[in-house]
């Protein structure tokens, strides 16, 4: 009997790439492949990349020069995703050893492009198809705990640092029944939390239905115990989709709220279409009507033209919203993007940006240093979601987006906890589990 070929992907970049890996190696399962963990004498190798910032793509470029001197003579190696969008054919001129580059929007292709490349072909398929969501596709999820629900592909806005518009296209929505079915599946396979994906998620619009809509459907699902999304733009949080978070108890209290820069003037450079009062705004709408909201942000530094005064605003901009944690990244000069043509001498040398870069750092650990030291005691609900990296603990998350490690056995795992805070590494929490305090009496 012929032994069944064997795939193996890694994945770069944002969730929307774990998903879309989900969906390739679900794809490639029901056309006879079998998913291997590791690429050594994998048949096929896919690298899914993101082209974000400068440094992935050059991982990538490492990546594919280490498989080279180790991979089989006959590997099929592909590239997918935002780098081999960006780059298209341009990649198989550069990597002799790449014989597949497809974008996120060509997958579907993907058992017959690797038969090609199986048979010596070399290929890039580029093309974005706006009708493209893989509803038939049944993704093999990694994760078993929560599941990433991708309810929007491709972005309409233009902030002027950004790739993604060119690497995954304009925007479109999956149908509001679509997604919900998804969900339901997700139940049926056991897990109770999802996490709605897109790259503007809350601008979300099925021709009828609006975000909120969809939140209120998903979050009403049997089974279903938390719902979140990633990553919504300050300015599609209408005041529907704030009642709608505030009305789900589904909806978890935490959102990742992308902030870019406290400062107005460079905001406007970025085209990011607020205000730092905009933002502000924003964040107090939400926090008045959802008790306990806790937000996460991005935020870059060293955008063409930004002077310490701009630097500063951000820096009290972070302080005054008390965000609980930051992704923050030096500006990365994307080709073709509208930032790449702003005059030279706005250019901020990479000295200073590193110097800000660890400001903000350094900002945004003591705020949530404070915050987590005020915790301490309180009795939370976690979800249990892996294994952590010290040896016997399992590490879980409070609804409001908290990491705390309990002791533990991985049977536990995808179940909930009550458990008491006992201690804090300024940035992470240990817990205690407690017997689930039963109310006293019924009320009303
Ligand atoms: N769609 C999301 C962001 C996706 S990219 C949103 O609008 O919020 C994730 C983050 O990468 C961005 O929020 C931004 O902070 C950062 N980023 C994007 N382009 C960048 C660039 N050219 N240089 C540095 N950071 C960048
Ligand atoms: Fe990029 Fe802006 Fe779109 Fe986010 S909203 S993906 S930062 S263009
Ligand atoms: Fe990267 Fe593409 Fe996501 S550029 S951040 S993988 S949308």
């Amino acid at each position: 009997m012929l032994s069944r070929p064997t795939v193996f992907i890694e994945t770069y970049g944002c969730q929307m790439n774990v998903s879309d890996s989900e969906l390739m190696l679900g794809r490639l399962a029901d056309a006879g492949y079998v998913a291997v963990d590791s690429p050594v004498g994998a048949d096929v190798i896919l690298l899914n990349t993101c082209a974000i910032r400068d440094h992935a793509e050059q991982r990538v470029i490492g990546r594919l020069g280490e498989l080279r001197r180790d991979m089989k003579p006959d590997t099929v190696v592909g590239v997918t995703g935002c780098m081999a969008q960006r780059l298209g054919p341009r990649l198989l001129e550069q990597a002799k050893h790449v014989s597949l580059v497809i974008g996120p929007d060509g997958y579907r292709a993907l058992p017959a492009l690797v038969e090609g490349a199986r048979q010596g072909k070399r290929m890039a398929a580029t093309d974005f198809d706006l009708e493209e969501h893989y509803e038939d596709f049944a993704p093999r999820r990694f994760d078993k705990v929560k599941a990433w629900i991708p309810v929007q592909r491709g972005c309409d806005y233009k902030c002027t640092y950004c790739i993604v518009p060119t690497t995954r296209g304009p925007e479109r929505s999956r149908r509001l029944a679509d997604v919900v079915r998804e969900v339901e599946q997700v139940v049926a396979d056991g897990m109770s939390e999802i996490v709605l994906l897109g790259q503007t998620v809350n601008s979300w619009f099925d021709g009828s239905h609006d975000f909120g809509d969809l939140l209120r459907a998903v979050g009403a699902v049997d089974g279903i115990r938390r719902v979140r999304f990633t990553s919504p733009h300050p300015n599609d949080f209408t005041d529907r989709v704030i009642a709608a978070m505030a009305e789900t108890p589904t909806v978890c209290e935490h959102v990742h709220l992308p902030m870019q820069s406290g400062s107005s003037r460079t905001l406007k450079r970025m085209l990011r279409r607020y205000t730092r009062e905009g933002y502000l705004d924003c964040v107090r709408r939400m926090r008045e009507a959802i008790p306990g909201l806790s937000l996460t942000t991005d935020v870059i530094v060293g955008f063409p033209g930004e002077s310490d005064a701009d630097f500063e605003e951000t820096l009290s901009a972070v302080r005054e919203v008390s965000f609980m944690d930051a992704f923050t990244f030096k500006f990365s000069p994307r080709e073709g993007t509208p930032a790449t043509r702003m005059p030279e001498h706005d250019t901020v040398p990479d000295a200073v940006a590193s110097e800000r870069l660890d400001r903000l750092v350094a900002t945004v650990r003591g705020i949530a240093r404070e915050q987590n030291l005020q915790r301490l005691g309180q009795t939370v609900e976690v979800l249990l979601e892996k294994p952590a990296r010290r040896g016997d603990l399992l590490q879980g998350r409070t609804r409001d987006f908290r990491t705390v490690l309990v002791p533990g056995d991985a049977a536990q795992l995808g179940s909930y906890l009550t458990v008491q805070l006992t201690g804090t590494t300024g940035a992470t929490f240990t817990g205690t589990p407690v017997a689930k305090r039963q109310p006293l009496a019924m009320v009303g």
